[in-house]
């Protein structure tokens, strides 16, 4: 039996006509001598209908059938008797004439709908089972449009989609690296790419002028919401371009995406915000522009403040207080709510949250009466009115950002102030070069070593100067509060290269040895150049408004990076690991090269 068309294409159009069709049973239902089933493949459901006086034979092969074996149907599609609204194909339905059992199925660990009672694990576990669940089947399918759209879109622009190679050297991207141990070479390993970003800089050197390429990257980092260990790029260099034709290129594609995936017209070009600003008032370099709510701030107030709390944080260096106004705040947040977003901020170090809630007369609140001299002003700069509520945070600058740009995002989630249809792109620019990691304990590239800086900031990689003031030519692109990319134009002088390397405490052999080969493409000819990488299963995530990126990652890992249903990462055998001249100590489980 040739198939004629995909179950979920059966329309009304073939009303009369002999279809063939292949699928799972999706559900089954008997009424004495008929049987309903639920076809489904990838494209969606069609009810057929099998009626043991007419063919008995194929109804012998629907009484056998359970969910999720695979059938062969021959029959005839006729209009449904009773429509049903909630299905695509609720209008028709298919009689079978003949039918054949493909594939027997045990039972399904979950069944196979969009509101599956299975925890993530299980469906991980038997992820090939949860793929074919409509809902999912929808995101693989939006993401292999959008890989389209991606390839055309810079086929279309003169770019050519280059490999990189996987099996490499380590790249500073800032996470850890994976590693692969050389079976050749003891002791001696390979490194999976953080990104193609030393490659494509490479290419730019030999005369490729434009590149990109859908691109995986692995980094051995903490899982959160929006990460994966292994996840893909759009990566892409252009030669001779400036930072803003970079945009453009960007923005073009974004255009496209979102008027074939959306059906919007993007408007373009995109609000650009400079990286203090965003801080300032969003607390974040990733701000949420769909909603208000800015942080506004009052540490003038406070330096010959009584109040003392305020007061010593106003008056050290680089110290603020700072504030929110929630409109009609007063009434939906009680002490309890409050107290546990104080809780939350302890995290970033805050030693507290102060709130007022703005009565007619006056303030309440844990700190009203400290700060009723203040009132006024206060209600001015942050647009205050009665009903409304005031959250404070006092302290050093990253901890009122990452505190107030919390709360800010929390307060907004819980007060629905963000449209989930709305798309507000952006550039965020002129990023500081470097910034304090303090969990390395050192000053590290906030993009990565390889960035340019403001030309007007490069006397600042001089002898005598601060290094750490200089601002880059890098650039984020911001959807909705995510950073779905980023880039940089990137330096092209060996020298300025050579002083950033010094910036950020590398050696010149350390230097050599980690990125000589680079160095060695600027000293041969490299033309001034810059680029961008986009998070794709980030874009995809947000395009598709899944819950997690494990949602339209295909064999994703889960939190905790087990991939679920090989059981990857495994042990390997003994004779594997003396080929690899690697030792595991048995006691810890850890692996240490032989010697
Ligand atoms: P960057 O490190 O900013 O830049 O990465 C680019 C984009 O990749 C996404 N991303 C991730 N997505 C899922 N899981 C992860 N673990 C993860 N880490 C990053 C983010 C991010 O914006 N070579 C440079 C780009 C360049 O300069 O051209 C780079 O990799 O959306």
């Amino acid at each position: 039996m040739k198939r004629t068309n995909y179950v979920g294409r059966t329309s009304e159009k073939q009303i009369g006509q002999e279809v063939v069709l292949k699928g799972w049973v999706a559900s089954r239902r008997s009424f004495g001598g008929l049987i309903f089933i639920d076809l489904r493949d990838r494209e969606g459901i069609v009810q057929l209908v099998f009626d043991e006086k007419k063919y008995p034979e194929a109804f012998k092969v629907a009484n056998e059938v359970r969910n999720e074996y695979i059938i062969e149907v021959r029959g005839v599609v006729r209009k449904r008797a009773e429509v049903n609204p909630d299905m695509e194909t609720g209008t028709i339905e298919v009689e079978v004439e003949e039918a054949n059992q493909l594939a027997t199925s045990m039972t399904p660990p979950f069944s196979v709908k969009d509101d599956t009672e299975a925890n993530e694990e299980m469906r991980l576990k038997y992820r090939f089972i949860d793929l074919r669940r409509p809902k999912m089947m929808k995101y693989l399918k939006l993401r292999s449009k959008m890989t389209s759209i991606v390839h055309r879109y810079f086929d279309n622009h003169d770019f050519l989609d280059v490999e990189t190679p996987d099996l490499t050297r380590s790249t500073p991207e800032g996470a850890r690296d994976f590693l692969v141990p050389s079976r050749t070479y003891p002791g001696h390993f390979y490194a999976l790419p953080q990104s193609p970003q030393l490659f494509k800089q490479l290419l730019m050197a030999a005369g490729v002028d434009r590149y990109y390429q859908m691109a995986r990257c692995f980094r051995d980092e903490d899982l959160r919401g929006d990460r994966q260990p292994e996840f893909t790029q759009i990566d892409m260099e252009m030669s001779f371009a400036s930072a803003e034709e970079i945009q453009e290129t960007t923005e073009g594609l974004i255009k496209m995406m979102m008027k074939e995936i959306k059906g919007i017209d993007i408007k373009t070009p995109f609000p650009r915000m400079k990286w203090q600003y965003a801080m300032d008032k969003y607390g974040t370099d990733k701000p949420d522009t769909r909603f208000e709510m800015l942080i506004e701030d009052l540490t003038d107030l406070f330096k010959n403040s009584s109040f003392k709390l305020f007061a010593n944080e106003a008056n050290q260096e680089r110290h603020f207080v700072r504030a929110i106004c929630v409109p009609q705040g007063a009434e939906k947040y009680s002490r309890k709510d409050l107290e546990e977003k104080e809780e939350y901020i302890k995290r970033y170090h805050a030693k507290g949250l102060a709130w007022v809630k703005v009565g007619a007369n006056g303030y309440t609140g844990t700190i009203a009466d400290q700060i009723s001299d203040q009132a006024e002003e206060i209600n001015k700069r942050l647009g205050a009115h009665e009903g409304d509520l005031i959250i404070f945070v006092a302290g050093s600058f990253q901890v009122v950002c990452d505190s107030l740009g919390w709360i800010r995002r929390k307060i907004g989630h819980e007060m629905h102030m963000m449209n989930k249809d709305q798309w507000n792109y952006m550039w965020l620019v002129d990023w500081p070069m470097f910034e304090y990691d303090e969990g390395w304990g050192r000053w590290i590239a906030a993009h990565h070593p390889f960035t340019m800086l403001n030309p007007e900031d490069l006397h600042y990689l001089n002898d005598g100067e601060d290094p750490h003031k200089a601002h880059a030519q890098s650039y984020d692109i911001i959807l909705n509060g995510q950073e779905i990319g980023g880039g940089s134009i990137r330096v092209h002088d060996p020298k300025i290269q050579e002083k950033i390397f010094k910036a950020l405490g590398y050696s010149k052999e350390e230097a050599n040895t980690r990125f000589g080969f680079l160095i060695k493409g600027l000293e041969y000819g490299m033309p001034p150049e810059g680029g961008l990488a986009f998070g794709f299963d980030r874009w995809v995530l947000m395009l598709a408004h899944a819950n997690s990126i494990r949602d339209v990652v295909p064999f994703p890992k889960n939190s905790k990076g087990i991939e679920p249903m090989t059981a990857a990462p495994g042990t390997v055998s003994q004779g594997q690991l003396d080929e690899l001249h690697i030792a595991v100590n048995k006691n810890t489980g850890h692996v240490n090269p032989k010697d």
